[in-house]
């Protein structure tokens, strides 16, 4: 078990697929106690913008959607196998410049069935684990992203509402609002969250920031729990709003090279 220890950890500090997968060979076949083959992930880097990988009916995408306004930067994420019934990934970054602008979203996103309502589905549990190797000078939040369309094709980077759960909130970054105030304070899946409203153009934003300066490092919700308050306190009309994307990442705003890591993260739905 030691050796396998070794070696996992020797997997995610090398920064390309093929290479691992030579290594991990070597050592196996020089280490004949280590487990098989089968068990060892390689790590798939994404280091390119838009780089996407999937398996195991999740996708991992190295977004890089507003570099342009970094003075300087770059980013890596990285596929690292399967954890539980979900997957474990990480991401390596580091942006300098406009503090305020966001520079990019690496995420890991459930793939999706079309056409399923809010309303049909019944529930939509999800778990996830998650740290920062460093927090000092990061500007960033770590958050699911969940949006939902009138239209079951609609593109896949919007939607008519999005749903954010900001489970950390680093360097005092704020979500989207209306002159700053939350709308309200709220306890669901027994985490408090201060509410925010506002629009990113024509998509309204529903923004459930962890409440109290704790960041929630380890999370298990339905996320039907959320959508249910909307339904009952903003009128979301549920019936006619399709699922499109269902996913967690880090907005990354400036900071030093930063190691973001989630060990674990799940997320299921069930109509
Ligand atoms: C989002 O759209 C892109 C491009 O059309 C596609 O490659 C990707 O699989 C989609 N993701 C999901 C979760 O459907
Ligand atoms: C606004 O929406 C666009 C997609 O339409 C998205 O790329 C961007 O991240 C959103 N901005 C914020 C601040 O959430
Ligand atoms: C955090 O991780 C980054 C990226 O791997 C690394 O460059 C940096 O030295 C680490 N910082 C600390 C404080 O460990």
């Amino acid at each position: 078990m030691k050796a396998f220890t070794a070696l996992s950890i020797g997997l995610l500090s090398v920064a390309s697929a093929t290479p691992i997968v030579e290594e991990a060979r070597k050592l196996q076949r020089g280490t004949p106690t280590l487990s098989p083959a089968t068990t060892v992930q390689a790590t798939v880097s994404l280091c390119t913008q838009y780089a996407y990988y999937a398996e195991n009916g999740y996708e991992v995408l190295n977004n890089l959607w507003g570099k342009d306004s970094a003075t300087s930067g770059s980013q890596c994420t990285y596929y690292e196998g399967a954890s539980g019934d979900g997957i474990k990934w990480s991401s390596d970054w580091t942006w300098q410049g406009a503090p305020d602008n966001v520079k990019a979203y690496p995420y890991a996103g459930r793939i999706l069935t079309k056409g399923n309502t809010i309303a049909k589905i019944k529930q939509m549990q999800t778990a996830v684990e998650w740290s920062y190797n460093t927090t000092s000078n990061v500007r960033a939040n770590v958050a699911y992203d969940i949006f939902t369309a009138e239209d079951p094709n609609h593109v896949n980077s919007s939607g008519d509402y999005e749903l954010m759960i900001w489970l950390g909130r680093l360097g005092g970054v704020w979500p989207i609002s209306q002159g700053g105030a939350p709308i309200a304070t709220v306890t669901i899946a027994g985490y408090t969250f201060d509410l925010y409203f506002g629009y990113n153009g024509s998509m309204k934003v529903y923004s459930f920031v962890r409440a109290g300066n704790n960041d929630i490092k380890s999370f298990k919700a339905d996320v039907k729990l959320f959508f249910n308050y909307l339904v009952t306190n903003h009128q979301y009309p549920q019936s006619t709003q399709n699922l499109i994307v269902y996913q967690i990442g880090s907005e990354a705003f400036t900071g030093p090279p930063a190691r973001f890591s989630v060990p674990s993260f799940s997320a299921t739905y069930s109509v």
